[in-house]
């Protein structure tokens, strides 16, 4: 949530900002701003909405060779143009762009601020305001970062100016991403490598707390009581086209497009030698060693983790439980005696996660990783690491990492199954090649999708999505694609629990989306299907090859029954895509939303 990003080099720092800030537009798009420094002091640049608005309020005339930049997703303060960062102190001296939740900004403005008149009603405001109050009573500008960087408590990633230095960007985090990216000439900062691929792909991982001076030759590490500390850049294995749109019209269609790929693009990187699927020895022995694995996730990935859960007991036997990482931290449950800690994250970011791995990290238990984002935070602070080689998601509603996500955790109890001697009677390798072509075989239904969108959720207020088994879990996962981009209000219902209430909604042409792909259930959920079309719903079936009837909407191709929900899914969001294109919706950059969310 928030992107930020600093440049300090030759060039006009201008275009460099507000390129890296189109770059990290995905983490937050109500609002944006740029700080640029010169001969003549700081100037500050920022406006409500896409940095596109951001563009058009920057002055050509102005130019300079150090500039910070900034894109918010709010959570102190409407998203208007007071709000938007940079913020600046009192006597302008010092700008800054925060990303992050200062928790204590209240008690810091009573104790401090006092005679301070606030501009803002950001938590970030504090910060500059104290840094310009310690620097006031005789500090030097770092030292006065230092001191108020030991007095908030919260997360952040920070970047400051200050307008009698024109060389240096203060640079500091804590729970927030931020890299320095490094060049010949010039350094960089970034939220996220993927902003300033345009100048370097050499990046240093930062952690928290430490105080970091980017000058224009050399970046200067040290830890918040001052040690200097020398580490060496990696490189960002990251193909500038990877992020780009290329010919699509949004980054959702293209990742959709993708799925197939993914799928292959996994069999690949967890193939051993001999061809056989593999994961790393180390995370195979803490899943045999486990008594249980509980699975930590949010949104998308945990309706992937819902769906793991069934792999790791169907395949592996061992027993799983899924928790929503938001609740786990005020919910734990009695934990068995050999936990394994399993963090589902497409971003490698997500603050609400986070917490439960520091918890539980607190608590002496190992943790697994599974994540689109080598290097991510939850990467780096769990033991073990499980990469999804989705390539980046762009776009905010996850759909490529989802896929990427079942795939993996099937991978995992598959090997953990083989590895324990466990009867398997298939082999996933195959299983996962012929899902890979099911999915090849759904997106290229796109006119079939676009025309059922169109049938059913034109003028739609709401909508169901139904399912039993794998399907009840994929009916979640649905819901969410379609009210995230959309706006309509929609609802994932196991088959057999609509008649406990929520039956009651149904009325005279409500869309109600049920998979049948599960044929031990499948009779059940068509009787569902029944019990709502009576109470006039207009029910689209999506049935799997094999279990089809007559009236059935869509036939998927047979897959594997524990895999199917790799292939249901797909045409759920590209209704969910279709949907959100005729009511004309940001179906990249919903509203509200953002793609990494760290703040808890
Ligand atoms: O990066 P994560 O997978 O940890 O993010 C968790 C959720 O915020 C995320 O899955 C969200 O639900 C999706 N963007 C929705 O499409």
């Amino acid at each position: 949530m928030c992107g930020i990003v600093g440049y300090n080099g030759a060039l006009d720092a201008k275009e460099i900002l507000l390129k890296g800030l189109e770059k990290l537009e995905y983490r937050g798009y109500d609002s944006a701003g740029i700080a640029v420094r010169n001969e003549e002091g700081v100037t500050v640049f920022k406006e409500k909405g896409r940095i596109a608005d951001l563009r058009t309020a920057v002055d050509d005339d102005v130019t300079a060779t150090i500039g910070i930049g900034h894109t918010r997703w709010a959570t102190h303060g409407v998203p208007n143009k007071l709000n938007a960062h940079p913020h600046q102190s009192a006597s302008g001296r010092f700008t800054l762009v925060h990303n992050g939740v200062i928790e204590n900004y209240h008690l810091l403005q009573k104790a401090y601020l006092k005679g301070i008149q606030m501009q803002s009603d950001t938590d970030t405001e504090v910060i500059v305001q104290l840094v310009e109050l310690f620097a006031n009573e005789g500090l030097t500008t770092v030292e006065a970062f230092r001191k108020t960087l030991s007095l908030v408590h919260g997360s952040y990633a920070l970047a400051l100016l200050d307008k009698e230095d024109e060389d240096t960007i203060f640079v500091a985090k804590n729970k927030s991403p931020l890299l320095v990216g490094v060049g010949d000439g010039f350094n960089v900062v970034a939220s996220d490598a993927m902003a300033m691929l345009q100048v370097t792909d050499q990046y240093i991982e930062l952690r928290d707390k430490e105080v970091v001076l980017v000058h224009r030759d050399r970046v200067e590490i040290t830890t918040l009581d001052g040690r200097e500390i020398d580490r060496k850049p990696f490189k960002a294995e990251l193909d500038a086209s990877d992020i780009e749109k290329g010919t699509y019209p949004h980054y959702m269609l293209k990742e959709m497009d993708e799925q197939p790929g993914v799928v292959r693009k996994i069999i690949q990187e967890y193939s051993d030698v001999n061809g056989e699927l593999a994961i790393d020895e180390n995370i195979l022995t803490a899943l045999k060693e486990a008594d249980r694995l509980y699975i930590i996730a949010a949104g998308t990935s945990y309706h992937a983790g819902l769906i793991g859960k069934q792999f790791f007991e169907k395949i592996a036997g061992i027993p799983v439980e899924v928790h929503i990482s938001s609740e786990f931290g005020y919910n734990v449950p009695l934990l068995s005696e050999k936990p394994l800690f399993i963090f589902i994250t497409q971003s490698g970011e997500t603050a609400d996660s986070r917490q439960v791995l520091v918890k539980i990290k607190e608590m002496g238990y190992p943790a697994l990783t599974i994540t689109n984002v080598p290097g991510s935070t939850l990467s780096r602070e769990a033991d073990y690491t499980l990469l999804l080689h989705a390539g980046p998601e762009i776009a905010v509603a996850s759909t490529k990492a989802y896929v990427a996500q079942v795939a993996v955790l099937a991978l995992a109890a598959y090997v953990t199954a083989q590895s324990t001697g466990k009867d398997i009677d298939f082999d996933l390798k195959q299983e996962l090649a012929i899902a890979a072509n099911g999915i090849q075989t759904m997106v290229d239904s796109k006119d079939e999708l676009e025309q059922i969108a169109e049938d059913y959720l034109k003028i739609a207020r709401n909508a169901f999505f139904i399912g039993r088994n794998l399907d009840y879990y994929v009916s979640l996962e649905g819901a969410l694609k379609l009210k995230e981009i959309s706006y309509i209000q929609a609802e994932g219902f196991a088959g057999g629990e609509l008649k406990h209430g929520t039956i009651a909604l149904i009325e005279e042409g409500t869309p109600v989306f049920a998979l049948v792909s599960q044929e031990q259930v499948a009779l059940n959920i068509r009787g569902n299907v029944k019990e709502v079309v009576a109470r006039g719903a207009n029910a689209c079936i999506i049935s799997m090859e094999g279990l089809e009837e007559e009236g059935d909407r869509l036939v998927i191709p047979k897959v594997h029954s524990l895999l199917t929900p790799l292939v249901t899914v797909v045409p759920l969001q590209l209704i969910s895509y279709y949907a959100a294109l005729h009511r004309r919706c940001d179906v990249d950059k919903p509203r509200n939303l953002a793609k990494s969310v760290t703040v808890e």
